[in-house]
C-alpha cells in the first residue's frame, strides 16, 4: 500500500489517555510497531499509523490536517474550540469509556465556598482559561484568570492566584496540595475525533472501518451473551427481564414441550441480581457469556 493511502491517527504519549487508548487501537484489530523515536507506530495489518503526541497538540494535529483521527480528552478539544477555527473543525464522534475526570474549582482547604459568587473579584489559576471563561460568563461571575501551562495546583501556594481550575480525576493532586473540590465546571472523558473526511476513497473507507471498529469494542465491553431455558409460561416475564436485549431467539428444547431456550444479546452489564430474577421467574440453566466481537 502506498504511503499516501495510509491513515493516521493521534493518542496521548504519555498521561491519563495514553494506555487505554492504545489499548482500544489493538482490540479493534491493529497491530504495530513501535518506530525507533517512538512518536510513530507503523500499522502493520491496515494502512492505519498511530501519531503518539501530547494531548495539547491533537485538535491542532486533526485541524492542519496531519492525521484523520484523534483520541483526546474533551476538556483538551473544548478548550481548543474556544480558541477559533482552525482549518477545519474536528468533529467529536463519540465519548469513550475512559479518562473520566472532572475540569472542578478547588479552594486551599478551610476556605469557605458558598457558590459561584464567591469566585468575584478572585485570582483562578488554569490550563482552560477558554473553557473557564466561558463558564464564569454564563454565571455572571467576573474573576481574574491566571493562564499557567502546568503546576496550576501550587499556584495559590506560591501566592500567583486565591483558588484553581483544574482536572480531577482521582483527587490526589488535589488532597497533596491541600486543595478542596468545591464546583464542577465541566465532566470529561475522552473522545473520539475526526478530522477533514480524506478525499481519497480508500482512505475515506478505512477511516469508517476503523470508527465502526471502535463502536464495536466499545458496545462488546458492555456486552453480554445470555443462554437459559425458560417455562413457555414464563417467556414473557423472562424477555422482560433480559437487560437491554432487543429480540431474543427462542428455540424449541428436544423432547420438551413445555421449556425453551433463549438466547440473548444484553447490551449492558447483567449483574447477578438480575439472575436471581431470571431464576425466580422459572428460568434454568442459565449461562452468561462475554461477547468477543459485534458489527453493527
Ligand atoms: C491533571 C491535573 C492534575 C492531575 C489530577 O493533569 O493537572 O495534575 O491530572 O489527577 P488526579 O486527581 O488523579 O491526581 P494531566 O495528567 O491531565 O496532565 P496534562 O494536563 O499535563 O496533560
Ligand atoms: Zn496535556
Amino acid at each position: 500500500m502506498e504511503r499516501e493511502q495510509r491513515i493516521k491517527i493521534a493518542v496521548q504519549k504519555s498521561g491519563r489517555l495514553a494506555d487505554n487508548s492504545l489499548e482500544l487501537l489493538k482490540r479493534c484489530g491493529l497491530n504495530y510497531s513501535r518506530g525507533t523515536d517512538q512518536l510513530i507506530c507503523f500499522g502493520e495489518n491496515m494502512p492505519v499509523d498511530v501519531l503518539l503526541v501530547r494531548d495539547d497538540d491533537i485538535p491542532s494535529l486533526l485541524a492542519e490536517g496531519v492525521c484523520e483521527l484523534g483520541i483526546v480528552g474533551l476538556n483538551v478539544l473544548l478548550e481548543k474550540a474556544a480558541e477559533g477555527p482552525g482549518l477545519t473543525e474536528p468533529t467529536e464522534l463519540g465519548s469513550l469509556d475512559f479518562g473520566h475526570c472532572r475540569l472542578s474549582i478547588a479552594v486551599p482547604r478551610g476556605t469557605t465556598y458558598r457558590g459561584t459568587e464567591s469566585l468575584a473579584g478572585k485570582r483562578i489559576a488554569t490550563s482552560y482559561p477558554r473553557i473557564l471563561a466561558t463558564w464564569l460568563s454564563e454565571r455572571g461571575i467576573e474573576a481574574e484568570i491566571v493562564v499557567l501551562s502546568g503546576a496550576v495546583e501550587i499556584a495559590p501556594r506560591l501566592g500567583r492566584a486565591d483558588l484553581i481550575c483544574d482536572l480531577v480525576s482521582t483527587g490526589s493532586t488535589l488532597a497533596a496540595n491541600d486543595l478542596e473540590e468545591v464546583d464542577l465546571v465541566l465532566d470529561s472523558r475522552a473522545v473520539l475525533v475526526a478530522g477533514e473526511r480524506p478525499a481519497d476513497s480508500l482512505r475515506a473507507e478505512w477511516v469508517d472501518r476503523l470508527v465502526s471498529r471502535v463502536d464495536g469494542v466499545l458496545r462488546v465491553r458492555e456486552s453480554k451473551y445470555i443462554m437459559l431455558h425458560a417455562p413457555r409460561a414464563a417467556l414473557d416475564e423472562i424477555r422482560d427481564l433480559l437487560p437491554g436485549s432487543e429480540a431474543p431467539t427462542v428455540m424449541p428444547l428436544d423432547g420438551m414441550d413445555d421449556k425453551v431456550a433463549v438466547h440473548a444479546v444484553c447490551q449492558e452489564n447483567v449483574f447477578w441480581e438480575t439472575l436471581e430474577s431470571l431464576k425466580r421467574a422459572g428460568a434454568s440453566s442459565v449461562l452468561v457469556l462475554p461477547v468477543e466481537k459485534m458489527l453493527a
